[in-house]
């Protein structure tokens, strides 16, 4: 057994042997998708089939139990009861049902951050110039990262009706100060809505302590579930408000009379009637494997390995580690000199190496602040190892050095 923190002890060898996926690849692109394990692989593989032998809706009914394990299980996982979960398509969605809860007038004011997820910037941008709703972006501080008491000065606003904070936003290793804009929002009685799309799989949640009415995320990223599933956490105080989405559908509510409708109860009513349920029980068997694995533990590992890749980065020549934050996590962004992002990808690819860019339509506050087009992204999960990290930079060091020459 090795002793080294990152390397490859019984434990990693362990969870590589459950990652068909590590085989064939080095796989540093889990803040785009990581790896399934192989429960999560079964999970979907099997109700697949028993749609394909069976029928979809009859596998369904047959699966109901272990569907209603499923909000158990996610329910855990962030510190939460199953009736305050809703299991939806992806993080995206999640947050949008969150969003259209709010009967926004005009000159309502969203308070946000410089450094929220790109789709949600946009819709806080078509909500303003839909419904007349004010943007306005706290000021971060000198580290990085937003600063509370600026969130604190705007959302006193009486027409503060919303602070949405991206916890890791997709575009750096940031990690934003989530439970400290949630003292605020709580002190202020302002609601709070946290995309934790980045966060679930690699940091611990515990929505208690974060005080947020919402929080939305998906399976497919460090929680190495499938693709095309996620959930939103909704809280007693929002349901106890009636929130409800805008665009409801027959799950969300019954049709009881030729113009009326009665919502769910639980944030069931955040929820749409057609579901992938092989994606739903992927989501569950996720879960439980993240619950199983120690997020807090397995998540200190993720961001050691990111840690080491930021400073053999930053020590080669003419390469910019863009990481801002006085907290930092398994995402890391770096300039290369001379190459666009895109192209190192692909190259690294052909290397059997996975990685992912970031462009400035992902962040373009952050990337103008910083001055650049486009970032190469790794982002290492627990499975990895300090060989793989390793690799990758050495290959970006001769990409390095071939432009130079
Ligand atoms: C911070 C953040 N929020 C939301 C999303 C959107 O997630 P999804 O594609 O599951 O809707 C992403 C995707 O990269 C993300 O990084």
């Amino acid at each position: 057994m090795q002793s080294a923190e990152c390397g490859m002890d019984k434990q990693t060898q362990a969870w590589r042997d459950e990652t068909p996926g590590c085989r064939g690849r080095n796989h540093l692109n889990n803040a785009g998708a990581s790896l399934m394990p192989q429960p999560v692989i079964a999970a979907v593989e099997e109700h697949l089939r028993r749609e394909a032998e069976y029928g979809g809706y009859e596998a369904a009914e047959e699966a109901e139990k272990r569907v209603a394990a499923v909000y158990d299980d996610v329910a855990r996982l962030v510190g939460a009861c199953p009736a305050n979960i809703a299991v939806v398509e992806n993080a995206t969605v999640a947050f949008a049902q969150a969003l259209s809860a709010f009967d926004f007038r005009p000159g309502d004011v969203i308070v946000t951050t410089r450094n929220d997820y790109v789709s949600n910037q946009i819709m806080y941008l078509s909500l303003a110039r839909r419904l007349g709703v004010a943007v306005v972006r706290a000021a971060d501080l000198p580290e990085g990262g937003v600063d509370p008491e600026s969130i604190r000065r705007l959302a006193a606003n009486p027409r503060c009706r919303l602070v949405a904070v991206s916890w890791v936003p997709t575009n750096s290793g940031l990690v934003q100060p989530v439970e400290a804009v949630g003292e605020v929002c709580e002190s202020l009685g302002v609601p709070y809505l946290i995309d934790a799309c980045q966060a679930v799989g690699q940091l611990p949640i515990d929505v208690r302590r974060l005080r947020c009415d919402y929080l939305g995320a998906t399976a497919r990223k460090f929680l190495r579930g499938p693709r095309g599933i996620g959930f939103l956490y909704v809280s007693e105080r929002a349901l106890a408000r009636g929130d409800h989405p805008l665009l409801l559908d027959m799950r969300g509510a019954d049709w009881t009379e030729a113009d009326a409708f009665r919502l769910a109860d639980g944030a069931r009513r955040f929820e749409n009637w057609e579901f992938s349920y092989a994606c739903v029980l992927g989501l569950g068997a996720a879960a439980r494997y993240a619950l199983e694995v120690g997020v807090a533990e397995v998540g200190r590992r993720a961001r050691t390995l990111a840690e080491r890749a930021r400073q053999r980065l930053a020590a080669l020549s003419g390469v910019r580690v863009l990481d801002r934050g006085a907290d930092r996590c398994a995402i890391v962004t770096a300039q290369l000199p001379g190459w666009d992002a895109n192209e190192v990808v692909s190259r690294l690819r052909q290397r059997g190496i996975n990685t992912n860019a970031s462009v400035r339509a992902y962040g373009v506050i952050d990337f103008d602040d910083k001055g650049v087009q486009s970032a190469l992204r790794i982002s290492p999960h627990y499975y990895n190892t300090t060989d793989e990290v390793d690799a990758c930079v050495a290959a970006v060091g001769e990409l390095v050095r071939e432009r130079a020459a």
